[in-house]
């Protein structure tokens, strides 16, 4: 990332009134996220991500699946938000029209400062029945085995909450397979509220960030490798339509021929250097 070219996605960016900014998994790299296409870390290192992200893959083995998605949710809960989630807000607080669209499953977005990111491809945090789609109660909600510290207790009164707010007492389960509950209503396993490869998208955030893409006079696209469809189009349509899109990744994707202007660096240092540009005076986190 050069002087000119930091000045000139400032200049863009403090001209703008419905920017949208378009985030992928390199978003919360520096959260300590890891990003789909990284390796994978202990047990789960023999596995392919792409081959546990699939309807396929749980009807095969519901507890790997499900015990997969339980050790990636109990990361994110430890994960805290970085300054480039909290540049997002510094940006969304200036221009309140601006459109967050999320390809994130985590909720870094809204602990950081935004609090309603379209989500493209649903979140850790809502699971439902795989059978009858009721939605069901996280893991953590579920009463806690007998004899299990209770928040608020006596023995408990003296523990800090940890940033991100309560979290469940219940002992953290092994890493690895860990069998679902059953839906509530019907019996069935219950499912990761997340959208797998070759599942539709759903409709009504496809729709609301194909309208904030089609209407917006900036598109900010930060940490996605863009190769995976169809969230990959939104900032297409932006670029189709005339508006300027600037792009924050280390690294070259397909999305660099349609941009006005590339950041190559990391969201957490980019995004923040970007508000100062745009804005001298703003406290970008
Ligand atoms: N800052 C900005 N970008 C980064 C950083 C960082 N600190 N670290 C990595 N990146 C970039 C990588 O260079 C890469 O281009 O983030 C991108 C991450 O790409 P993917 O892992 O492919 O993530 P994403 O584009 O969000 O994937 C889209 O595919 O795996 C499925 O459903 C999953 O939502 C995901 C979708």
């Amino acid at each position: 990332m050069t002087g000119p070219e930091l000045a000139e996605a400032g200049r863009l960016l403090a001209a703008a009134r419905r920017p949208v900014v378009f985030t992928g998994a390199g978003m919360s790299a520096e959260s300590g996220v890891p990003t789909f296409r990284d390796a994978q870390t202990g047990l789960w290192q023999r596995y392919d991500p792409q081959e546990l992200a699939t309807p396929a893959a749980f009807r095969a083995d519901p507890a790997l699946v499900w015990g997969w998605y339980e050790a990636r949710r109990r990361g994110v809960r430890r994960a805290l938000p970085n300054p480039g989630h909290r540049a997002v807000a510094a940006i969304q607080a200036r221009l309140p029209e601006t459109v967050v669209i999320t390809q994130n499953v985590d909720d870094l977005h809204e602990r950081g400062g935004v609090p309603a990111p379209v989500r493209l491809h649903g979140s850790l945090f809502a699971p439902r029945c795989s059978a009858c789609a009721r939605p069901a109660p996280l893991p953590s909600d579920l009463p806690p085995p007998a004899g299990t510290p209770v928040p608020g207790a006596p023995e408990a009164r003296d523990e800090a909450e940890p940033p991100g707010g309560p979290v469940s007492h219940a002992p953290e389960p092994q890493d690895g397979p860990l069998t679902p509950p059953a839906c509530a209503g019907c019996g069935a396993p219950v499912r990761p509220g997340v959208v797998w490869f070759g599942e539709a998208l759903p409709s009504a955030a496809l729709d609301a960030a194909v309208e904030a893409a089609a209407g917006c006079d900036l598109l900010l696209t930060v940490g996605t490798s863009a190769l995976v469809h169809p969230a990959a189009e939104i900032p297409v349509v932006a670029a189709r339509l005339g508006a300027p899109v600037v792009q924050v990744n280390p690294v070259p994707t397909p999305l660099d021929a349609i941009c006005a202007v590339n950041l190559r660096g990391p969201a957490g240092e980019v995004l923040p250097a970007l508000v100062r540009a745009a804005w001298p005076d703003a406290d970008a986190g």
